[in-house]
């Protein structure tokens, strides 16, 4: 049995020497070390033999496997040095295909705030961001709606803890007041912007969404102005004339004071789900500046009047897309905002 294993390793180190190419080192590693190879047949063997000869031969076999596995190992190493360089240094596959990079994209309310601006803008109005934080004066008081009115029960609002007077802007019309001051009249502006109110959330209610306030200043403006403004709007965003109805609404910062209600576009104002049967979705308000709010922001009302609106972004851009849970917006989910 020790002659069988000395004949086996120069017969095994003979050939792995012959060896050319790795595929040939494979088989031949097979053939002596692998499991059903020649060695492992010899070991086998040792478990059936008696007295000294069992851990003598055990050893030499052992020893033998060892110096097989070195040689088969060195051969592996030369042979991948020389397909190494077989390869030029700077090697480019150009038929690879290339790594794309994840290019990001404007968020829904962004690609229709531009819209909406861009529409605006033609009709010769400003577009003014203001302050998110802001002052009890310009998102109440300077509206017509003083501390002990009942109106600010409607709108929970975020007051600043330690900064009393202050609080999150629940509207975008804190901005009427401090543009008057700022531009006096005559004056058309748009505002867009983030408002916030301390809501409890669910499909239709966030506490941080978007709204686009409109105000307009001149002398003799009439409803008549107000509502083709509106219509030049939604027909800029729908791409198609879009038709409007007006309630009466109670804004104090306007009289006489509307709800705008759209034709609902999703069923033509036949009456489904997003329009509550209706045929009609709620989405702005309006009116002609109450003369109060002339006064606050320096404007003799004898002279001048003036429209403003106020409409949330997300509920358009919800009617646009047929989203139906407004907090997809801000919920940073991928899935959602690929779609745009
Ligand atoms: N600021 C109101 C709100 O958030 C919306 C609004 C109503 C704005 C009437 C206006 C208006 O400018 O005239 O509920």
């Amino acid at each position: 049995m020790e002659l069988d294993l000395k004949k086996l390793k120069d017969q095994a180190m003979a050939e792995f020497k012959k060896s050319k190419t790795l595929a040939d080192l494979d088989k031949l590693e097979t053939k002596y070390l692998g499991r059903k190879g020649e060695l492992s047949a010899i070991l086998r063997k040792v478990k059936d033999l008696t007295g000294e000869a069992k851990p003598k031969i055990g050893q030499l076999a052992n020893q033998i496997k060892l110096e097989l596995e070195k040689i088969v190992a060195e051969l592996r190493h030369e042979f991948g040095h020389l397909a190494d360089k077989a390869k030029p240094a700077h090697y480019l596959d150009i038929t690879l295909p290339g790594q794309k990079p994840a290019l990001g994209h404007l968020h829904p309310i962004t690609i229709i705030t531009r819209q909406l601006e861009e529409v605006f803008v033609k009709m010769g109005f400003m577009v003014l961001e203001g302050p998110e934080l802001e002052s009890e004066y310009y998102n109440f008081e300077s509206l017509n709606i003083p501390a002990t009115h009942p109106a600010r029960d409607i709108q929970d609002t975020f007051y600043i803890k330690d900064q009393p007077g202050w609080l999150l802007r629940t509207q975008t019309s804190n901005q009427q007041v401090r543009t008057m001051e700022k531009y006096g009249a005559p004056l058309r502006a748009i505002f867009p912007g983030r408002v916030f109110r301390c809501e409890a959330t669910d499909v239709r209610h966030e506490t941080t969404f978007y709204q686009l306030e409109g105000l307009m200043i001149d002398k003799d403006i009439s409803i008549a102005h107000l509502v083709t403004a509106l219509k030049v709007m939604l027909k800029g965003i729908f791409k198609k004339d879009v038709k409007v109805r007006l309630r009466p609404g109670y804004f104090p910062f306007v009289e006489p004071g509307f709800e705008v209600d759209v034709s609902c576009l999703l069923c033509d104002g036949e009456g489904c789900g997003l329009c509550k049967k209706t045929g009609w979705v709620e989405m702005i308000g309006a009116g002609l500046v109450h003369p109060k709010v002339l006064q606050a922001g320096g404007l003799d009302p004898k002279i001048w009047s003036g429209f403003a609106f106020g409409m949330g972004i997300n509920r358009l851009v919800m009617l646009k897309y047929g989203i139906d849970d407004i907090r997809l917006f801000m919920s940073g989910d991928l899935r959602f905002l690929e779609q745009f």
